[in-house]
């Protein structure tokens, strides 16, 4: 019998060695190819600092809190950046800031780019290069701000509402077109996404010794199922909301060009 050629974790010595025989390169090959359209999609809508707003609908990638209002619209919370603001970081690279850092120290995201972008491991039984793999240590310590950054998130989502509803009121008029329906869903799935976070889990969940002894462990434990259940499905609406948030850019943008003509109750803009 030859000699066993197995590796640490049952898988051959070597990067991307493996004895598996299905198509495990099929997935972080979708991770890398998705992840890196969408983080270009999003430098780019960024830094153009343009077509943001169409109507009564604002990009979520342009926040109004930070500088910009839409055309007839609802003014900045603080008012216009100053002059020395450096043109090259837009208001959307700024705003990006926390809802990224959310994504990135995600739980399902860091699985996913460590395996798509750094291969260690590039997947289940499959080879690492053991000399890059230290775990989540030294600089990658800041992983474990995951929770920080969810306060960051949960904070984001009534302003991101706030948006979607006035996207229903065109110039003092209310309204429904293909836009308002847009900006309500990507709430929608950014709250599904964030409300099955693994952090959001055990605060809501979590430290209890017994779920029946009183009324408010009762309450916490029916929420704790609930986003049990959005935890569950937590990749799907990882990558539904980020699909969703720049279809929900792109359309407002295309719509800003002049590119499509959005339906709407009002007969234009
Ligand atoms: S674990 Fe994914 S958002 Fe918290």
């Amino acid at each position: 019998m030859a000699a066993n050629p197995t590796g640490v974790g049952g898988h051959e010595n070597g990067w991307a060695k493996t004895f598996r025989t299905d198509n495990w390169w099929v997935g972080p090959a979708v991770t890398f190819a998705g992840l890196s359209a969408w983080l270009l999609y999003y430098f780019w809508a960024a830094w153009t600092d343009a077509n943001y707003a169409a109507g009564p609908y604002m990009s979520p990638f342009y926040p109004f809190y930070l500088h910009h209002a839409p055309e007839g619209g609802h003014a900045a919370f603080f008012g216009m950046l100053p002059g020395w603001w450096p043109a090259l970081i837009s208001p959307a690279l700024v705003a990006g800031f926390a809802p990224g850092a959310f994504r990135i120290t995600c739980y399902y995201y860091r699985k996913a780019y460590y395996r798509a972008f750094f291969g260690t491991p590039p997947g289940c039984a499959v080879g690492a290069r053991p000399q890059d793999y230290r775990g989540e240590t030294f600089l990658l310590v800041f992983q474990n701000l995951h929770r920080y950054a969810l306060y960051g998130a949960l904070l984001l989502l009534p302003y991101l509402y706030y948006e979607a509803a006035m996207g229903f009121f065109h110039e003092g008029e209310f309204g429904v077109g293909l836009g308002s329906i847009i900006m309500v869903m990507n709430c929608v799935f950014l709250s599904f996404y964030t409300l099955g976070c693994h952090a959001w889990r055990h605060l809501v969940g979590g430290q209890l010794n017994c779920f029946s002894c009183g009324a408010v462990p009762r309450l916490r434990y029916g929420a704790w199922q609930g986003v049990t259940k959005l935890n569950e499905n937590h990749m799907r609406w990882a990558w539904t909301s980020l699909i969703w948030i720049a279809f929900t850019d792109l359309y407002i943008r295309l719509v800003a060009m002049g590119v499509i003509t959005d339906p709407n109750t009002w007969g234009g803009f």
